[in-house]
């Protein structure tokens, strides 16, 4: 079928393209609709059906004899070991897990907060939540106990699934020291706490709260799968805002089966049985749909990679996993591949491993440079797709549809829209903007089914965040233009979030943290290019009068509360001291001109500026941290 059918399909009859999509599931009770749309503009699909995720991951293909087939390979260069565990034994896995966590009290409708590393326990502790309809919600293991802390708090979780430690390059992450510390932070206790002992590092378990992952599971009745409503949260995954306090973007449990479903080969273009790989986290929405969910409920084989794209132990480690376990389908983030691109930019890893399964290439999590998508094509001979989506939408909103009808690739630009969602480029007036005219991105409700529906326990923030700036519309946060061919560029946010290799950050947030330090008055957070990781957050502090200790060391201060408090995921290492900041006459802080002077980019002085008096200092203070680059 040709895209442009099918798309014009999908936005003119929603309700028969997603239903005929939805054949692909097993459902418990089928749903009589696809989209209900009686509360608009908040949307729901498949409500009235029935249905279990864990049994369409895993059960399903046990049932239909597939039970064989590898389901997860785990691949780790930091441990040196490798793992295969087939459907059968995911799902013997899985049923064992759920039973054990439903003889603690575990049900449907319950909070299951997990914290673990890329081993594929994290995937079973996903999916034994599923089986009993509880909903999980993942922590990303970069982030500090005050974010975990934060976590707990908001989902109010019946129990906590963690691992004993986590591997970083060169050191230990002491998960259970953080976790306890999560725990005495938040004002929600969870009853019961799982630990999965690694042997890199086996933690202390706390008597009255923490059960051993093994120990627990003895003797107790493997659990069936709970059939939930079509709308049933499936998990809650927090996401940056403009603000400290993070979005549970909730994911609703028949739209995110059927819609991922659907991606897998008219995206991604594998069949069943074919090695799918997304070198991500768990932590991260792209684990969650792309690590675990997707390949698994179409029956491909999945690889849980713990490593990183260069030193573990060298560039060719990608290359080395591709080629050892016959991957057909490849997804990165570009900051990986500009880290590979550095150490080895001739390729000369490439050449030692035979790379003959890979058929495709997928980037995502932040804009693709033409030279990284050019230096990847060079190198491994495929195309190299770039696609655009967020946590809120839990899969592309924007790709090149490999599997159905592949289309010319151009390169800065992650294609065009995928079924059911209607892309707008709007002006700040909510008006529609023509080709390669820049704007707001939005896109026309209703979502299309697995998008976010709300979040967690703030319907009110959903509405001021994503639909009452252009009413009619879910407004993306992204900023880009659209070209005559349906082509779309996705430029920059149009919110406080930042993008740090392929990591979704709040400068809010950060300039939450710095702000509480006693000796700084006011901050603004920016994220400034870099070569890397694209963006990197940098701070500027102002100090209270009568500050006598050194300004350099209330920026090492800073620097290790944001690593304390958000974690070092947040990579903030870049403060500097500065009288003041250039701020509007209404007292706006101008972050976007200060970022102008920090790429060294030109720009036109804001009307609107104060005292422009102020932004040789600001030019000054970024020169001390070696700002414009080059
Ligand atoms: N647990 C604990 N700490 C973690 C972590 C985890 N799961 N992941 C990252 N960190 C730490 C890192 O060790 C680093 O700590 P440091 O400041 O002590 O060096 C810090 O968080 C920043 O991490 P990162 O920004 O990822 O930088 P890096 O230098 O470790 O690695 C890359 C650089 C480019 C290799 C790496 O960022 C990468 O592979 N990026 C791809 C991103 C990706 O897959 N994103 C998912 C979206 S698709
Ligand atoms: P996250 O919710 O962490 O997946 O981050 C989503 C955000 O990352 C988007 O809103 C974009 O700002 C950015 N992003 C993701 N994919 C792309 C892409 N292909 N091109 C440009 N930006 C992207």
């Amino acid at each position: 079928m040709r895209y442009a059918d099918l798309h014009q399909r999908s936005i003119a009859d929603p309700n028969g393209f997603w239903m005929e999509q939805a054949q692909a599931i097993d459902w418990a009770r089928a749903p009589s609709k696809a989209l209900f749309d009686d509360n608009a503009p908040l949307y729901e699909w498949f409500k009235d059906g029935m249905v279990n995720t864990c049994w369409n991951a895993l059960d399903r293909h046990v049932a239909a004899g597939r039970g064989n087939q590898v389901a997860v390979i785990h691949d780790s260069p930091i441990t040196h070991s490798k793992r295969e565990l087939t459907y059968l034994e995911m799902r013997d896995r899985v049923a064992s897990l759920a039973g054990a966590l439903r003889a603690k009290g575990v049900q449907k409708g319950d909070r299951v907060i997990i914290y673990m590393p890329m081993v594929p326990e994290a995937l079973e502790a996903m999916l034994a939540c599923a089986r009993l309809g509880a909903i999980h919600s993942v922590v990303f293991g970069g982030f500090a106990a005050n974010e975990l802390a934060v976590r707990i708090n908001d989902a109010q979780p019946k129990c906590i699934i963690a691992a004993s430690c986590g591997l970083e390059p060169g050191r230990v992450i002491h998960y259970k020291p953080l976790l306890d510390g999560a725990i005495e932070l938040a004002t929600h206790k969870p009853d019961f706490c799982v630990i999965f002992q690694r042997e890199q590092e086996v933690a202390r378990l706390t008597d009255g709260q923490d059960v051993d992952w093994h120990a627990f599971q003895y003797g107790v009745e493997p659990a069936d799968c709970v059939p939930v409503e079509g709308d049933h949260p499936a998990y809650v995954l927090y996401t940056s805002g403009t603000t400290g306090q993070p979005k549970g973007v909730v994911r609703p449990t028949a739209g995110h089966l059927v819609a991922l479903h659907w991606t897998m080969k008219n995206i991604y273009n594998v069949d069943p049985g074919d090695v799918f790989w997304a070198a991500s986290d768990v932590g991260w929405v792209v684990g969650h749909s792309y690590i675990c969910y997707a390949p698994l409920i179409a029956g491909n084989t999945t690889i849980v990679f713990e490593g990183k794209p260069i030193g573990t132990p060298d560039a060719g480690t990608f290359w080395r996993v591709i080629s050892e376990h016959k991957v057909k389908s490849f997804f990165t983030a570009p900051t990986a591949f500009r880290a590979v691109k550095r150490e080895d930019p001739k390729g000369e890893f490439v050449g030692k491993y035979d790379l003959s399964c890979l058929k495709t290439v997928y980037l995502a999590g932040e804009r693709a440079d033409p030279d990284t998508i050019e230096w990847a094509q060079e190198q491994l001979k495929v195309p190299v797709i770039d696609h655009w989506w967020q946590t809120e939408s839990g899969w592309p909103i924007a790709a090149n549809p490999m599997g159905v009808d592949p289309l010319p690739v151009k390169l800065g630009s992650p294609a065009v829209a995928m079924p059911g969602y209607d892309i707008r480029v709007l002006d700040d007036a909510g008006q529609p903007v023509g080709p390669d005219t820049l704007g707001a991105i939005a896109i026309k409700l209703p979502l299309p089914p697995g998008t976010l529906p709300t979040l967690w326990n703030a319907e009110g923030r959903f509405r001021k965040s994503y639909l009452d700036q252009f009413p009619g519309f879910y407004a993306t946060g992204d900023a880009g233009y659209m070209d005559a061919d349906g082509y779309v560029y996705i430029m920059a946010r149009t919110d406080d979030v930042i993008n740090v290799a392929g990591h979704r950050l709040s400068t809010g947030g950060m300039e939450e943290v710095l702000a509480s330090h006693p000796d700084v008055a006011e901050c603004a957070v920016i994220g400034v290019a870099d070569d890397l990781k694209g963006q990197l957050p940098l701070g500027f502090l102002c100090l209270n009068s009568g500050t006598t200790r050194d300004p350099s060391d209330i920026a090492k201060d800073c620097i290790r509360l944001v690593r304390d408090r958000i974690g070092p995921v947040a990579a903030f290492k870049l403060a500097v001291v500065v009288d003041r900041l250039p701020k509007t006459r209404s007292g706006k802080i101008l972050r976007a001109t200060m970022v102008a002077i920090a790429d060294g980019k030109e720009f036109k002085m804001p009307a609107t500026i104060d005292d422009p008096a102020i932004l040789p200092e600001i030019a000054q203070a970024l020169a001390s941290l070696g700002y414009p680059k080059g």
